[in-house]
């Protein structure tokens, strides 16, 4: 599926509170009215489903790769953050090829479950062809992080791995965490974030913003998932704000895990109970 990369779908005009990323380097544009926000917030999701269509089968590779395999050890911080007895009921939103939700299904073993949810079909579709006899208590599903499909407090844990960013409208997806959340459920949320260290960061925004794009361009032949990347971590709110967000969003006992000069964060939070 192409890739289509205009100032509608990148988000440029856009309303709501949060800031959107747009192709040109950052530009935050201001508030619009009512009805062009739902055709705006339409028109991103496009934007992000067809970038993730359009990466589906290479993103596993192309994350560890890029990643030098911290990908996979930020998700496991996450899943011994959650410190999994076994037979906990969990929601893994903004799924993907469900990596986490894999992970997550080893520790609530047997007794428990894990349900992955995504709006991208094609990311879905890479997760379903994981399953196998070894894998009884996970499940995979469409639904929008904006807008679950489940009960309220319905599962003992909610998480959510390179997602959020995605979503502009964060208030809203982590209100929906906070209602299918049981009382006393736990929440973790882990993003790419902007290095915390200084010294690093003319290094990783030469890497982020011109080798990974390049290097998608050679494997990819389109570095529009890997322009908007870099971006989508730079509009991301910032630590503060993102736990702010958390405690307007009813959530309680917020605590923000930074790891490796802090160019991915953990945020923690429970619904009380
Ligand atoms: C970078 S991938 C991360 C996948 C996986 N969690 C991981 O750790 O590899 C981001 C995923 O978020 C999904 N996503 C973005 N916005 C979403 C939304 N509003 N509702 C559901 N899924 C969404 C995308 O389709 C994509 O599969």
């Amino acid at each position: 599926m192409p890739v289509v990369m205009n100032d509608r779908l990148a988000g440029r005009g856009n309303a709501g509170g949060r800031r959107t990323p747009d192709d040109s380097g950052g530009g935050w544009p201001g508030r619009d009215s009512a009805p062009l926000e739902t055709a705006e917030q339409r028109g991103r999701d496009i934007f992000i489903q067809e970038i993730f269509a359009s990466i589906a089968s290479d993103i596993d590779f192309l994350s560890s790769f890029f990643s030098f395999g911290l990908d996979q050890r930020w998700r496991r911080r996450l899943v011994s953050l959650l410190d999994l007895k076994g037979g906990e009921r969990i929601l893994d939103v903004c799924t993907g090829t469900g990596k986490l939700a894999f992970l997550l299904a080893r520790k609530v073993r047997k007794g428990g479950s894990v349900r992955g949810v995504d709006f991208s079909r094609e990311m879905l579709g890479e997760a379903q062809k994981k399953l196998g006899a070894r894998s009884p208590n996970i499940s995979f599903g469409f639904s929008d992080a904006k807008a679950l499909d489940f009960a309220e407090n319905s599962f003992d844990a909610v998480t959510v791995s390179f997602g959020m960013r995605n979503i502009p409208d964060t208030a809203s997806a982590l209100r929906q965490a906070f209602r299918v959340l049981k009382p006393g459920g736990r929440f973790c949320c882990l993003e790419l974030t902007p290095p915390t260290d200084r010294r690093v960061k003319p290094l990783y925004e030469v890497y982020c913003f011109r080798v990974m794009p390049f290097i998608a361009m050679r494997v990819l032949k389109t570095a529009v998932p890997y322009n908007y990347l870099p971006r989508s971590i730079r509009a991301f709110p910032s630590r503060d704000e993102f736990r702010r967000t958390l405690e307007d969003c009813g959530f309680t006992g917020v605590s923000v895990h930074s790891m490796t000069f802090g160019i991915a964060t953990i945020f923690e939070a429970r619904k009380a109970g």
